[in-house]
């Protein structure tokens, strides 16, 4: 039996660097269902955000993090988030991240929906990438044992305290091996790739979220997920994301004007938002869509030109290379973008310490729901997130934590599969297809309820084991059905949650959606 202090469950930044401050209290194992570097951390490119510029102050970043999500952020785990942000980036800093600076200082970029320049770049748009690269590059010099492709099947409890895990391994033979730890950190990211246009990489299958909905705990916010608005689209180029600190910068929308996809036309922001294209992410998507709509087309424009383009190339490199390599230099040309599936602010339901409802189970990152996001996340918190809770979950294991951990008080779900009633073998492009038409952008009740009854008969037709792929699927399956289900349930509009037929914001709806797995009456 392999026993550990601590099992650290994926490798992109919440993970890694949960692990690095968990070596120094006992021995840690850091499981990873792929490469160490296969995350969605390195595709991050805006930054991380912190009040550490001379006018700014956690005070001003908790009202900006307030105000984005939309009267449902929980001020009390808000203001951890913004007052720990400078300490965080200190230790980033420390770990070895290349955070860019100017004059001296570290460089502060801007993005929508902040009131102060407040974000933390590294290698202009390549801040991921370079945060998972030093991380990466410390936790396999620093005692961690580093298990890469070994997949999570399952959650391991006695007693009602989580003990350990089930793993698969990935690569080679398919060798099943089973991990016992005091500590369980979950650190599996999010679910992107519960929709065909996402700005996330193929690991992003949700695993975390399923692994602790099937072992009892609680979930929350699961009907929030966020759309970026601005992903690359062009025919037969993979979705990628064209970064919110582009429209910092002073980058605007255009419509499609005269021949479908030939010419950029009026600046259309400003009739939808004052704040124009720094309005919040879930604006400027619903304004997009509509744009699209209008205009029968796949995309709008983003308009980079009148931006100096030694200044462009040097402060997005990524996005400039990427761009110029498949034929489009965005210095001269406008960009054709639309929004694609990002984030989902809801997850695994944890209190400030990071502790979920099941004792042993920590949950950091995307994976988490700290409601910290309320119903919209403000650009640049996510990265933020990770380090902030991740340093919560290790001391909450060194006995630190205040008060009592979360206690269970959400109403059961029972999500018993049906019969599979179409005959329809689950895939991926079938379920992805499923989610952007009904549980997408725009949400309407009978859309949902029809998503309701097909996502229960695809749980009904997966397998009850399978290789890497199907679980990945089977993991999909369940928080599609857990997002549609809270999408029905919540009547009304709200950040990120738009119902077309219940278009207005309730305020009998501020209040959170929470369950967890119901008892299996069939
Ligand atoms: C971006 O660079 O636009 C993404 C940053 C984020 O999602 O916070």
């Amino acid at each position: 039996m392999n026993t550990h202090d601590y099992i650290v469950i994926g490798s992109g930044v919440a993970g890694l660097y949960a692990a690095l401050l968990a070596r120094d209290h006992g021995n840690v194992v850091l499981l990873t269902k792929g490469a160490i570097d296969d995350t969605n951390t390195k595709y991050a490119q805006g930054g991380i955000a912190a009040a550490v510029g001379r006018d700014d102050s956690p005070e001003l970043h908790l009202r900006d993090t307030i105000a984005a999500g939309a009267g449902l952020v929980d001020e009390v785990a808000a203001r951890v988030l913004a007052e720990e942000a400078p300490a965080r980036i200190a230790d980033l800093a420390r770990f070895g991240v290349p955070f860019d600076t100017s004059h001296g200082e570290l460089a502060l970029g801007r993005e929508a929906a902040h009131s102060r320049s407040r974000i933390i770049h590294a290698g202009g748009d390549r801040t991921g990438a370079h945060i998972e690269l030093s991380l990466s590059g410390l936790a396999r010099l620093s005692g961690i044992t580093v298990l890469e492709h070994r997949l999570v099947e399952r959650l391991l409890m006695e007693d009602g305290r989580v003990t350990g895990v089930a793993t698969l391994a990935t690569e080679g033979a398919p060798l099943r091996e089973d991990f016992v730890g005091r500590h369980i950190i979950l650190a599996t990211g999010g679910a992107g790739q519960l929709y065909g246009i996402t700005t996330n990489p193929a690991v992003a299958t949700g695993d975390g979220v399923a692994l602790a909905y099937h072992a009892g705990a609680e979930l929350q916010d699961m009907e929030f997920i966020q759309f970026h608005p601005t992903a690359l689209r062009m025919p037969g180029v993979p979705t990628f994301l064209i970064s919110e600190a582009v429209r910092g910068e002073g980058a605007v929308l255009r419509a499609v004007e005269g021949p479908v996809g030939r010419m950029a036309g009026r600046p259309f922001m400003a009739e939808y938002d004052p704040r124009a294209e720094l309005a919040p992410r879930d604006i400027v998507a619903r304004a997009i869509a509509t744009e699209m709509r209008a205009a029968g087309s796949s995309h709008v424009f983003l308009d980079v030109t009148r931006l100096a383009p030694e200044y462009t190339a040097a402060r997005f490199p990524q996005i400039y290379r990427y761009c110029l390599d498949h034929g489009l230099d965005i210095t001269r040309e406008p960009i054709p973008v639309a929004p694609a599936a990002h984030y989902i602010m809801g997850g695994v339901r944890t209190d400030v310490w990071a502790r979920t409802t099941l004792p042993g189970l920590y949950a950091c990152g995307e994976v988490a729901c700290t409601g910290v996001h309320g119903a919209n996340r403000l650009a640049s918190n996510s990265l933020l997130e990770t380090v902030v809770f991740a340093k919560q979950a290790v001391e909450a294991t060194l006995g630190r934590a205040e008060g009592d951990p979360p206690a269970l008080t959400a109403e059961t779900l029972d999500l018993s599969p049906s019969q599979p009633v179409r005959g329809e073998t689950p895939t991926l492009p079938l379920l992805q297809s499923i989610m952007w038409e009904k549980v997408g952008i725009e949400r309407t009740g009978q859309g949902l309820a029809a998503a309701r009854e097909r996502l229960a008969s695809l749980a009904a037709a997966l397998p009850e084991r399978g290789d890497r792929a199907a679980l990945e699927l089977a993991n999909l399956v369940w928080v599609a059905r857990l997002v549609t289900e809270a999408a029905l349930q919540r009547t009304e509009s709200r950040g990120a949650h738009y119902r077309s037929d219940y278009p207005r914001t309730d305020p009998a709806w501020a209040r959170r959606i929470t369950f967890r797995k119901g008892v299996r009456n069939g």
